[in-house]
């Protein structure tokens, strides 16, 4: 119990220094420092009106990044890649996967940034999830 404690207060730390690291302009630390690109979530419109829309809406994942909030966008996409759509997991390519997410943070409110949403570069581990204002 005291080591989940211990665990959970240095994440708690890592996450506030990221989202200190972005109040300087680096990369995005948190989905709210423009952590994909408006060309990603314009092609991810259609896949998600195609295949997530049926299902649940934009208030939906504002409830999730509540839910997730604090937690590396990695371990959300992966989940989302792993589950979804629930009638076809895992039907889609990485790049489908992160324009839809790109999309997704779009319709929640989340700004665009400069550099794309992307899974192979290592990047998503950084960026922490946090609520929809
Ligand atoms: C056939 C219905 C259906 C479709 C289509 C669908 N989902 Fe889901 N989704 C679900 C269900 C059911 C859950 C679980 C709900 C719960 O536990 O709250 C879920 C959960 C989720 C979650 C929350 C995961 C978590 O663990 O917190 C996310 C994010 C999500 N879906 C994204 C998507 C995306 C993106 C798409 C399109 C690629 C999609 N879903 C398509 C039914 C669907």
């Amino acid at each position: 119990m005291r080591k989940a404690r211990f665990a959970i207060a240095t994440l708690m730390t890592v996450v506030l220094a990221s989202a200190a690291i972005a109040d300087a302009g680096a990369a995005p630390t948190s989905i709210g420092g423009g952590a994909y690109t408006e060309e990603q979530a314009a092609a991810g419109k259609a896949l998600f009106d195609r295949s997530c829309s049926t299902c649940h809406n934009a208030d939906y994942y504002k409830t999730v990044f509540q839910t997730w909030r604090g937690q590396p966008l990695l371990y959300l996409f992966e989940q989302v890649m792993s589950a979804m759509p629930a009638d076809n997991p895992g039907s889609f390519s990485d790049v489908e996967y992160e324009s839809i997410m790109a999309y997704v943070l779009q319709i929640t409110g989340f700004p665009a940034g400069d550099a794309p949403l992307s899974y192979s570069n290592g990047t998503m581990e950084e960026i922490a999830i946090e609520p929809a204002s």
